[in-house]
């Protein structure tokens, strides 16, 4: 095992001070104190019983016996690495983020790829979403893109995200399924909320069983925003590109791989860095102008709609090289900290009621899951930017802050001040987009739409992905024992397509479902370039 750094990037050096790389391989303990026997208890003679003095025996123990730490509430099951990224191009047209101006200049990440559904013990080769989410150590601070390898979502509004996971998760009596989303409560969850139908369309599709997470495309998922050292705002959603190609398993493939290789995508990224066989994605932007936020017939906030590449091309803008295994499970790939609301300047939001509950619950179970309000702190999650809070104490503060913590202060001389309104070169400040309206709990006209997209999805699929997407939705239906529900199920479908419905319906035994008429459908004209201003694609 590598001890010390390589000299690597600017994240790897700062890695350096925190890794155990002592000039001896005596065992102390935690104190620095030499241990004479870590085999042996202090016992009073012989056969007598174990001596409560014997403080090396008394912390080993204790050690071990707090060594585990809640898994995550969801993407329990994860692989990561480091890497850097690049621009191709300057970006300084449309963001001021540091690490978009200049062509060529590297910003070391920390990637990690998960799946959604199963515990930290689970198989890698389910029918699942995977999760693609980086961290780019900036000079300007870190900027998480916490993405997933669909486009689009199960839900609308985060409000919805705890029901959802109760009904993915396992069942509460008796912890059973662990694989895939095969069971009851999943498909009732989403046949009575059909705007689940588009990521469905995905996730019974074999996107859902890559190969490889060196061949697994990335998605922010959100319309973000972009902001310019003028202030201007350009709407963005970011796609991750792997160079290797989008490859998938076939379904026996994955099931075979379940058994006996639960880690076999873990282990295919482990081995593939080690071999020098470096992963690389390409990082692609659909740029939108604030004045076609209107242009399209689904609204830009609505994370089950993806912008079609037609409307919008995708832009090439920089790659990322994943070249390094971390060293300690634990500390890195299990401790890092990933959140939406980690923006840098140059990066927003938008109000798509998805992120914003997101901004919400990252931090909010960081502070559970990593023990405390400092996990900042934690090697894989400390910036490169110089950091300077007026923060205290805390479960495990580990800066030594001298003086006082409060602004505005005239007594220490020395505490953290707010730029205020001196030089703002560098400094976060929230996009100033107007806000007016009634506290309602209403979303707009078009969020009523759950089926063209997924309709689209279906269209854009070849006879034999079809006939994948078909067996997909036969399996998991097959295992659903409320026939009210898989008949739901396939009702929804019915929107979708006609051929789809009567497939999957026909391999259950069912009756080829008729459409709903009540039910709303926008089928969108609109796409069309000429409701976008001219500069409107870019
Ligand atoms: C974890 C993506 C929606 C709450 C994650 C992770 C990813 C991800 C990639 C794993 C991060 C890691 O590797 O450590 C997404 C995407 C979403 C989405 C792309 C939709 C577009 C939501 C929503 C909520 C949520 C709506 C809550 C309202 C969480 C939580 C974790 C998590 C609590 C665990 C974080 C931790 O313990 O560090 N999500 N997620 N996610 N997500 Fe999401």
């Amino acid at each position: 095992k590598r001890r010390g750094h390589d000299g690597h990037d600017d994240k790897d050096r700062q890695l350096d001070d925190f890794r155990a790389a002592p000039e001896s391989d005596a065992l102390t303990t935690d104190q620095g104190v030499r241990v004479d026997d870590t085999d042996n208890a202090l016992r009073a003679g012989e056969r007598g019983p174990t001596l409560l003095e014997d403080f090396h025996n008394r912390e080993k123990i204790t050690h071990f016996d707090h060594e585990r730490i809640p898994e995550r509430v969801v993407h329990a099951r994860g692989s990561g690495a480091y890497g850097h990224f690049e621009p191709y191009e300057s970006l300084a047209e449309y963001t001021c983020a540091d690490f978009l101006q200049e062509p060529g200049r590297q910003t070391p990440v920390f990637v990690r790829f998960s799946t959604v559904q199963g515990p930290r013990g689970s198989a890698d080769t389910v029918r699942d979403v995977r999760g693609f989410a980086t961290k780019f150590y900036t000079r300007q601070g870190n900027y998480d893109l916490v993405g997933n390898n669909f486009p689009v979502f199960f839900i609308q509004d985060a409000i919805k995200f705890p029901d959802f996971v109760h009904a993915v998760k396992m069942e509460p009596d008796n912890e059973m399924p662990t694989g895939a989303s095969a069971h009851d409560t999943f498909w009732d969850f989403c046949s009575l909320q059909p705007e689940s139908t588009h990521m469905l369309m995905w996730l019974m599709s074999d996107r859902a069983i890559p190969r490889s997470f060196r061949m697994m495309q990335g998605f922010g998922v959100h319309t973000f925003r972009f902001v310019n050292a003028q202030g201007r705002g350009t709407f963005v959603k970011f796609h991750w590109k792997p160079l290797l190609g989008v490859n998938s398993l076939v379904w026996d493939e994955a099931q075979i791989a379940a058994g006996r290789d639960p880690d076999f995508n873990r282990r295919d990224l482990w081995e593939a860095i080690e071999s020098g066989s470096c992963p690389e994605y390409e990082l692609g932007v659909q740029l939108v102008a604030e004045e076609d936020e209107h242009a399209f017939a689904f609204d830009l906030l609505d994370a089950t709609k993806i912008i079609p590449e037609e409307q919008v091309p995708v832009r090439p803008i920089g790659r990322m090289v994943l070249d390094r295994n971390p060293q300690n499970f634990f500390a890195e790939t299990e401790q890092v900290a990933f959140h939406t609301a980690n923006v840098v300047p140059g990066i927003d939001f938008t109000n798509d009621p998805l992120l914003q509950g997101r901004n919400f619950s990252y931090l909010d179970t960081q502070l559970i899951r990593l023990g405390g309000p400092n996990f900042a702190q934690l090697p894989v999650n400390r910036p490169l930017a110089d950091v300077y809070t007026n923060h205290r104490d805390g479960y495990g503060q580990q800066v030594i802050q001298p003086g006082d913590s409060y602004f505005p202060n005239s007594l220490s001389g020395g505490c953290p001040a707010h730029a205020g309104s001196g030089d703002l070169s560098g400094v976060f400040r929230h996009y100033q987009e107007s806000v007016a309206g009634e506290k309602v709990r209403v979303r707009s006209e078009s969020f009523k739409d759950h089926y063209s997209q997924a309709t689209l999805f279906w269209n854009s699929m070849s006879d034999w992905e079809k006939a994948h997407i078909v067996e997909a939705f036969r399996f998991e239906l097959g295992k659903v024992t409320s026939d009210e529900v898989r008949e739901r199920m396939v009702g929804n479908l019915a929107h979708v397509h006609g051929d789809l419905a009567g497939a999957v319906a026909a391999g259950l035994g069912l009756p080829a479902p008729q459409p709903d008429p009540t039910v709303p459908s926008l089928s969108s004209p609109a796409l069309s370039q000429e409701n976008l201003s001219a500069e409107g694609i870019r």
